[in-house]
């Protein structure tokens, strides 16, 4: 075999060379989104250092724009959307490099494996992005326990909503799996039916609204975490969950006799 037909030929190569250099020169003229943000890196516009800057935002906003932007591309997505959409808005770069579109893997639990609720997902991954290595924490951690003891869906919805006044349930569990399940036997629909998705929709925007909540009393050295373990459980942690414990064994901080018997009266 000759050297020409093994690599390139001179001409390929020539051929190859323009092909590149008018994918380059046409990626800022393409309406593709993706195209334009990675030109933009290649002009040197590369991610600044984390925590990125935080601004306060309206609560009440990043609720509907929640509740829409589930109806797009489900829950972890809506809620990373709402509260990328606002810090766009009132800080703009760097926030525009982020695509929603990485955050619809969360939806029903990840990919309908319902483990953690998608919005809460998809709200933790904001807060982190704009908190500090010591902060993440503690506002995470506020954000599930909170949603482990709030009645869902809000009202605050209504005035939009095509089903308003939905039965409420506070399920005791981050997770999908307990939240929509007990929902749906509450609320005497099926997981597939529209008044499901709308009150997954409504608490879409209400983690994401939360989750402002909790970076704007940040934002102003206000935040001081209310959350506390129900006595059904807590004592479960003294002996079972975290360094201070006297077994240490247990991963976790859910509400234990939603699976387990208690062994100790
Ligand atoms: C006073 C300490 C203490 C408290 C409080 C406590 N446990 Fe335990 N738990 C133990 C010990 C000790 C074992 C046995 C560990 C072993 O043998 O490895 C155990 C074992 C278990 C096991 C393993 C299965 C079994 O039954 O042996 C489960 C599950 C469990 N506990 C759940 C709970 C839950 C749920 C609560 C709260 C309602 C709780 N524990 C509260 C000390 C405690
Ligand atoms: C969502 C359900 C769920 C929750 C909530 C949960 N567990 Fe479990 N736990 C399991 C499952 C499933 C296993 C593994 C199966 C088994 O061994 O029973 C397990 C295993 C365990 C074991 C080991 C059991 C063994 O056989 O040795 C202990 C101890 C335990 N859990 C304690 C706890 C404690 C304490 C809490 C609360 C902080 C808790 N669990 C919360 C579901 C749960």
């Amino acid at each position: 075999m000759s050297e020409e037909k093994k690599g390139l030929s001179r001409r390929d190569f020539l051929t190859a060379g323009a092909v590149v250099a008018g994918v380059l020169a046409t990626g800022q003229i393409l309406s593709n989104k993706g195209v334009d943000v990675l030109s933009k890196a290649f002009a040197g516009e590369s991610a600044p250092a984390w925590p990125w800057p935080y601004k306060k935002l309206d609560p009440e906003v990043v609720r509907k724009l929640g509740y829409q932007g589930y109806f797009e591309g489900g829950c972890c997505y809506g809620a990373a959307k709402a509260m990328l959409t606002e810090l766009r808005n009132k800080v703009g770069y760097p926030y525009t490099l982020i695509p929603e579109d990485m955050f619809r893997y969360g939806e029903g639990g990840m990919a309908g494996w319902g483990t953690i609720c998608g919005a809460l997902n998809g709200a933790s991954a904001i807060i982190n992005l704009v908190s500090t290595k010591e902060s993440w924490n503690p506002l995470v951690n506020e954000l599930l326990g909170w949603y482990t003891q709030q009645p869902f869906p809000s009202r605050l919805h209504d005035s939009y909503s095509k089903f308003p006044n939905q039965v409420q349930s506070v399920c005791g569990s981050p997770l999908c799996h307990v939240s929509v399940t007990e929902w749906c036997a509450k609320a005497g629909v099926k997981v597939g039916d529209p008044q499901r998705k709308e009150r997954c929709g409504k608490l879409t925007g209400d983690v994401a609204a939360r989750a402002v909540e909790l970076l704007n009393l940040q934002a102003d050295g206000k935040f001081v975490p209310a959350y506390k373990p129900s006595e059904e459980f807590a004592s479960c942690l003294g002996c079972h969950v975290g360094p201070q414990s006297t077994l240490f064994n247990v991963q976790g901080k859910m509400n234990c006799v939603q699976c387990h018997e208690p062994h100790i009266k």
